[in-house]
């Protein structure tokens, strides 16, 4: 898959997506939005991919939205043009396998913002996060303000969009914005290491889990318990059930099929 904007690789059934405009700090802008939802929808339907990683550079995963790109938009080009950054983000959330964000250096505005359509988040010790759209007289408008409280907390959410102050790694963990912080020289490693923790499940019974988490979610706890059992039966129609079980009796790891 040839890109100008993104780097995709797929290597063992993991698949690297790497932003790439160095010299903007991968600031985000329409290009880099349209390549990400083609690769996420083309990865999302390659059934051999298992998992799939988003990545930046050692120094910066992405300085947010391209600001030039905005700097002259009027109210009517924002309300009523394209939206390519929020169909982007649907189509990495809503892969049906597992997603990584691996972050190195700024994760800010909109490369923060990429960072929360991920399933999970691993930060190098030197990254910083942050949501500075306040002091560009506009607020985070990719999913800041409702991915990021229903990750974090209201409170927290809050103090980093009122304030767009930056937190560093440490800080990101502490209030559960990552799930790991790692030296920077051993991000690339341990994202595999993950990934590779994650690639050796059932494709199906990973897909349905995160289904029941994120479609859950959006629920009651009652609709969505209800939906979260009919995930749980459902997967009693797999190869994998049998094989999973029939693994655990004969005390040898499973080999999953993904059917
Ligand atoms: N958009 C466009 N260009 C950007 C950019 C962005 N978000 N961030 C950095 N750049 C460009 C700079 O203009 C600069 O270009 P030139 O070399 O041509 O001058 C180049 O990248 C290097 O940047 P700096 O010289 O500023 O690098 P630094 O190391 O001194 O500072 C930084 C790094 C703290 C990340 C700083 O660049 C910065 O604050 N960037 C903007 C962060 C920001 O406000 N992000 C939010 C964007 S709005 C948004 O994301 C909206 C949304 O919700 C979707």
């Amino acid at each position: 898959m040839a890109y100008e904007t993104i780097i995709v690789e797929i290597e063992e059934g993991i698949a690297s997506i790497t932003l790439n405009r160095p010299e903007v700090l991968n600031a985000l802008n329409d290009k880099v939005f349209n390549e990400l939802e083609e690769a996420a929808t083309k990865l999302a339907a390659d059934n051999d991919v298992r998992v799939v990683i988003i990545t930046g550079g050692e120094k910066v995963f992405a300085a947010g939205a391209d600001i030039s790109q905005m700097a002259s938009s009027t109210a009517v080009d924002v309300a009523t043009g394209e939206k390519p950054s929020l169909r982007a983000f649907k189509a990495i959330e809503n892969m049906p396998k597992p997603v990584i964000a691996s972050i190195s250096g700024f994760a800010l505005g909109g490369g923060c913002e990429l960072t929360l359509v991920a399933d999970v988040r691993i930060a190098a010790d030197n990254a910083q996060f942050g949501l500075p759209e306040i002091k560009l007289g506009i607020l985070p408008g990719a999913g800041g303000t409702q991915r990021l409280p229903r990750l974090i907390g209201i409170g927290r959410a809050k103090e980093l969009i009122f304030s767009g102050c930056f937190i560093a790694a440490d800080e990101a963990l502490r209030i559960g914005l990552v799930n790991k912080v790692v030296p920077a020289d051993q991000l690339s490693a341990e994202t595999q290491k993950m990934a590779k923790r994650f690639a050796v499940q059932g494709a199906v019974a990973l897909r349905l889990a995160k289904s029941a988490v994120n479609e859950g979610l959006r629920m009651d706890l009652e609709a969505g318990l209800e939906y979260e059992h009919k995930c749980f039966s459902l997967l009693f129609a797999t190869e994998d059930q049998k094989e999973g079980m029939k693994a655990f009796m004969e005390k040898r790891p499973a080999k999953f099929l993904g059917k």
